[in-house]
């Protein structure tokens, strides 16, 4: 499972990438607007930071508006994807974009008809959101095991990249039904490589340790 983080903060995907877990980056309008810098400026310099795909999102609505933007945004860097809503508009953009080589992640979806639409497009990835289907009191989990057998059985190369992650568990799941990538919040980095068990264990291993006797041969 490719990893992504879900934040535009700079120092945030600096100390990450130290990990190694960074694959990629997402982003969108609200998280853009955390950082109070100019767009084009944040996304050329996480794009210089990190080898993978980093998404960037189109605000326009109409499919004129999304190729304008779609086409601006893919030359400030190599390795940039143009995120594109799940609308007729952004469909029509999808399939024009593929078509000249612009990767697309189509975001806001929260159906397998969505998602099988978007990938029909072309849709280099789609991005079905978890955290707000459950908050609807459907079931995200089961949308992005639905979509992965759906893909799988029609072979398609759209990629799923599992959003709006909130909790260890959704993280768990989407790597158990087999999703290709989990983009993931800064705030649930820490939660998902710490345990309290850990903690205990090397504060125990600490504590034995002080008994074990010191060597007096100089
Ligand atoms: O980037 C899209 C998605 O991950 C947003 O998540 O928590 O705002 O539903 P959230």
């Amino acid at each position: 499972m490719k990893f992504f983080l879900d934040t535009a903060n700079i120092e945030e995907i600096k100390r990450i990438n130290k990990l190694g877990l960074v694959d990629g980056i997402t982003t969108n309008p609200t998280i853009i607007a955390k950082e109070n810098r100019e767009f084009s400026e944040i996304i050329k310099e996480i794009c210089s930071l990190v080898d993978g795909p980093v998404s960037a999102e189109v605000i326009g609505l109409t499919t004129v508006e999304m190729v304008e933007e779609a086409r601006e945004i893919a030359q400030w860097a190599s390795n940039v994807v143009v995120k594109i809503p799940m609308t007729e508009a952004g469909l029509e953009a999808v399939h024009i974009l593929t078509k000249e080589g612009i990767k697309t992640n189509v975001t806001l979806v929260f159906s397998v008809a969505q998602g099988l639409m978007a990938a029909k497009a072309g849709a280099t990835y789609i991005s079905p959101f978890v955290g707000r289907v459950d908050d609807i009191g459907e079931d995200g989990i089961e949308l992005i095991q639905n979509l992965k057998q759906t893909l799988n059985n029609y072979q398609f190369e759209t990629e799923i990249i599992t959003a709006s992650i909130r909790t260890i568990n959704h993280l768990e799941k989407a790597a158990i039904a087999g999703a290709d990538i989990a983009t993931i919040p800064g705030s649930l980095l820490p939660k998902l490589w710490s345990h309290p068990l850990t903690d205990k264990g090397i504060e125990q291993f600490l504590q034995d340790w002080k008994k074990v006797p010191v060597s007096t041969k100089a």
